[in-house]
């Protein structure tokens, strides 16, 4: 017996929303997964370089732990994975790994696990629930951790909104680009995220779109982030006046992401200005129109 598998990449934080707001896109991962006389991991590809295939393999260690919460025995995996999520560029591969072992390795012992214990475990392992919240539940989620309990509320996103990514050829572990941001926040900087992801929130539930350019700014992450990604800070400030509804950081990057009205009629000068402004910089970065 087999099962397989197919889980959405997802950004996070939107901007404002920093470790709390996240958004699956229609770029995927498969994870296939049986039982087997002896461990067998396959990867295919072009977005599975560096990855380990021996007992290592975070595929592998997550059905573990799905099989010892759920009192089952199962030593031995056959595991393949393709993937068109491409590797540390804030598109959430990794959570996109761990949602996909958990509900791979669940199924496969007869889903003894609730989905909400799937998202207490995936959230415990990333420490955030945004991306993992995404690739489990799908759309737009607003969720909440506090080291002990994640709590989410699914939003389907709007019709007419569009997402272009520009992704930059350079890899950014998010390890590195949590480690640039500093411990304590002022006040000030606090509540002008509580009100920007707020608004972004409220805009994005009842259509304003015209809200969405003020509401998707950030002062507790992107400023500092900004540094390590040359171009960002300008891709920021202009986008919006090159057609984007609005633009962020794609979790914590290196990938820059627009929304966009279908409807804009500027998707094309959108796509070059982020290939520009990027370009300029001596940064190669493909682009990608998802939903
Ligand atoms: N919310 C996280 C961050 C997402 O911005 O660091 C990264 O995976």
């Amino acid at each position: 017996r087999k099962v397989r598998v197919k889980v959405p990449a997802s950004t996070a934080n939107l901007g404002p929303g920093f470790d709390c707001l996240g958004m699956a896109l229609e770029l995927y991962a498969w994870i296939e997964m049986g039982p087997s006389e002896e461990t067998v991991i396959r990867l295919h590809g072009d977005n599975v370089k560096g990855v380990p295939v021996d007992k290592t393999n975070l595929i592998f260690e997550v059905a573990q732990l799905v099989f010892r919460e759920a009192g089952v025995s199962m030593p031995e995996l056959e595991i393949d994975m393709q993937s068109d999520i491409p590797l540390t560029r804030g598109l959430g591969s990794s959570a996109s790994a761990i949602v996909g072992a958990l509900v791979a390795a669940n199924a496969l012992i007869g889903n003894p696990l609730t989905k909400d214990k799937l998202l207490q475990m995936a959230t415990a392992l990333e420490n955030h629930p945004d991306n993992v919240g995404a690739s489990l539940f799908g759309g737009l989620v607003v969720a909440k951790w506090d080291g002990v309990q994640a709590d989410l509320i699914r939003l389907e996103p709007d019709k007419r909104l569009e997402v272009l990514v520009a992704i930059p050829e350079f890899q950014l572990s998010t390890e590195k680009a949590r480690h640039v941001l500093p411990k304590e926040v002022a006040m000030k900087d606090a509540v002008y995220n509580l009100s920007h992801s707020s608004l972004l929130v409220a805009a994005l539930s009842t259509g304003r779109l015209d809200m969405i350019s003020h509401a998707m700014k950030d002062a507790l992450h992107q400023p500092y982030r900004s540094g390590l990604i040359p171009g960002m800070a300008r891709i920021l400030e202009e986008a919006v006046d090159h057609g984007a509804l609005g633009i962020a950081l794609s979790g914590a990057g290196p990938t820059l992401l627009a929304l966009v009205d279908t409807e804009s009629g500027r998707k094309r000068e959108l796509e070059a200005f982020l290939t520009d402004t990027f370009g300029k910089e001596g940064v190669t970065a493909r682009t990608l129109w998802l939903k």
